[in-house]
């Protein structure tokens, strides 16, 4: 979940020599150093391939740049004829370099780190496309998807095609596992959320999955609440990633029996440091931490962070694990039987 970025003056540095922010992402040896950043120093045991959900607007063939300071801006994209003029056919080739870095990292990382490979859910990736900008309710997409529903599930056909397609070739280039960011998932109301949400999500799964059955896919519907529960039970996603406001003893009683659970510590705790931040990290691991779990944020690092915080967060979670984590499933079989 965003592990490499501004909190590390090592990626402030290595981002100086890139003209910009997609530069970055499009120059393998510039964004495998930035990879590998956090795990040099943290030992992670996942690292997440550095790159963004906006190269695929950009493969399709819609301008996308970042704006320094103010984030990612593209020309929006409201009309019939805005749609007709993308496509999915020169995706593999837009997205070489992409593919490069992930086949690069599976030579330079650790052999005990997990390559995680990710791309974003169609409904946040049309989000910023018709938006052509963040926004904190997304309004002029919601509004399209009412509208003019067709023509909305005309953009999610094309990004659910351009996903499974970019998401098959991470795995062929050496992704061990894959995560699907839906961050803009918790702006729709309950039937807009099955619709643009879980279906196109899990049409993804299911379609990556015939091509790759052993793939691990990890799914992250921020801000979806209840309806986590419908993803556990129904996406085929392997995991969920939880936000910071998932109740974890609900989480654990509800999910956890369907799904593998990540997360979901707040991000501004990790900032914050101190006794909370131990209270916060304890209390997720006594929770969630004795059936299948893997330790996260609930949403990215962000860049004020003290880095040394999170060497003290990974140093707690590794002492949990090797006193406190009930031993795994197989070896406790052995030992008893
Ligand atoms: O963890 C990693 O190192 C992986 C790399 C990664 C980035 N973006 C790098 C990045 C990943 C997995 C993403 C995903 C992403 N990008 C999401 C989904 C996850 C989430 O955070 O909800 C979204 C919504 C985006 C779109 C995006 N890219 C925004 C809104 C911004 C601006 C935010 C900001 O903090 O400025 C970006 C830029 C971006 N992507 C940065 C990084 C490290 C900061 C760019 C910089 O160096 O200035």
């Amino acid at each position: 979940m965003r592990q490499a970025g501004r909190y590390l003056p090592e990626y402030r540095a290595t981002r100086a020599q890139a003209r910009g922010f997609l530069d970055l992402c499009f120059t393998p040896e510039l964004a495998v150093e930035v990879t590998l950043q956090p795990i040099r120093r943290y030992g992670f045991d996942g690292a997440i391939l550095f790159s963004d959900i906006l190269v695929v607007p950009y493969a399709l063939g819609q301008k996308v740049w970042f704006e320094e300071g103010r984030g990612p801006k593209l020309t929006p994209l409201r009309h019939e004829s805005d749609l007709a003029s993308l496509s999915v056919g020169g995706l593999r080739e837009r997205l070489a370099p992409v593919l490069a870095t992930v086949s690069s990292l599976t030579k330079s990382l650790p052999a005990e780190t997990t390559l995680i490979g990710f791309s974003g859910a169609p409904w946040t990736v049309a989000c910023y496309m018709v938006e052509g900008e963040g926004s904190k309710d997304f309004a002029a997409t919601r509004t399209l998807a009412y509208e003019n529903p067709d023509r909305f599930q005309a953009l999610i056909d094309l990004l659910v095609e351009a996903t499974v397609d970019y998401l098959c070739a991470q795995v062929e280039a050496g992704a061990e596992v894959l995560q699907i960011f839906d961050s803009w998932a918790g702006v729709l109301p309950e039937q807009e959320l099955r619709r643009w949400s879980l279906a196109a999500n899990s049409e993804i799964v299911a379609r990556v999955k015939a091509r790759h059955p052993r793939i691990p896919m990890i799914l992250f519907p921020r801000g979806a609440g209840l309806l986590y529960r419908e993803f556990a039970i129904s996406s085929g996603a392997d995991a969920l990633s939880l936000d910071v406001t998932v109740p974890l003893d609900w989480a654990r009683d509800e999910l956890q029996g369907h799904v593998t659970l990540q997360g979901n510590l707040d991000p501004l705790l990790l900032a914050a440091g101190g006794a909370e931040l131990s209270a916060a990290v304890e209390r997720i691991l006594e929770t969630l931490g004795n059936g299948p779990f893997i330790f996260n944020l609930g949403h990215g690092i962000v860049p004020q962070t003290d880095p040394e915080h999170v060497e003290a967060l990974v140093e707690k979670v590794r002492r949990w694990q090797r006193t406190e984590a009930d031993p795994p499933a197989t070896s406790r079989r052995t030992a008893g039987s």
